[in-house]
């Protein structure tokens, strides 16, 4: 690009990638009827849509029909449209909800239905449950790390008694929203870092 193109504002293509906003899902990992991480996911996406500064949309588990791993030739049109949502991607929140003190099956099962399409990628973690899904949410970490998925330290916990009414409205407090917005800064600031890898 010569000295005229410069002054006329004119970007390169590589100038072009990095102004282009991040794509960040948000994965809900709970599959199971009478959800409630729908309500969870919708909430974080109307904070994070409020600021403005990446393409964020929720990813759901049950939209793309996973079989379990292994069980079938791998052929269902859910697994590669998977790959492709996440491999689209630059980063994650994950909804994460506390079975067993761990993830869900779904999540896992989905989790391990894809590779590459994960590395060098950053994610935050919002989770639930009667400690507010910390357990879970520590599951999460190990797995994200032999996925090469660069997991933030901000992670807004929300209780089942306290954030929702009787276990199924979603009426989160307040306080979490400062907290979801340090966990999107950080998560932003390392998908924009870690893209550069890719
Ligand atoms: C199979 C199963 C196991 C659960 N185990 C735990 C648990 O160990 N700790 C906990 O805090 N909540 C546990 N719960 C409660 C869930 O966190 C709660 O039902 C939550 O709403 C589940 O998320 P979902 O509605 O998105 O599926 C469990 C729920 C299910 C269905």
């Amino acid at each position: 690009m010569g000295i005229f193109d410069k002054l006329l504002g004119r970007t390169t293509k590589e100038e072009e990638t990095h102004m282009e906003k991040l794509k960040i899902g948000i994965i809900l990992g709970s599959t199971r009827q009478g959800r409630v991480s729908p309500q969870v996911g919708e909430w974080v996406k109307g904070i994070a849509d409020k600021r403005g500064d990446a393409d964020y949309e929720i990813v759901d588990i049950a939209d793309y029909k996973l079989p379990f791993l292994g069980e079938t030739d791998g052929s269902e049109p859910g697994i590669a449209a998977w790959n492709e949502k996440l491999a689209s991607l630059d980063g994650f929140v994950f909804i994460v909800q506390e079975y067993n003190h761990s993830i869900t099956g779904a999540l896992k099962n989905a989790l391990d239905f894809a590779r590459e399409a994960w590395n060098n990628k950053a994610a935050g973690i919002v989770s639930y449950g009667s400690t507010g899904g910390a357990r879970a949410a520590e599951h999460l970490r190990g797995i994200l790390g032999e996925l090469m998925v660069a997991d933030v330290r901000t992670h807004p916990t929300l209780s089942l008694f306290t954030d929702f009414e009787n276990g199924s409205v979603f009426k989160p407090q307040d306080l979490h929203l400062d907290n979801v917005n340090l966990m999107l800064d950080q998560v932003l600031a390392w998908s924009g870092a870690l893209k550069t890898l890719r």
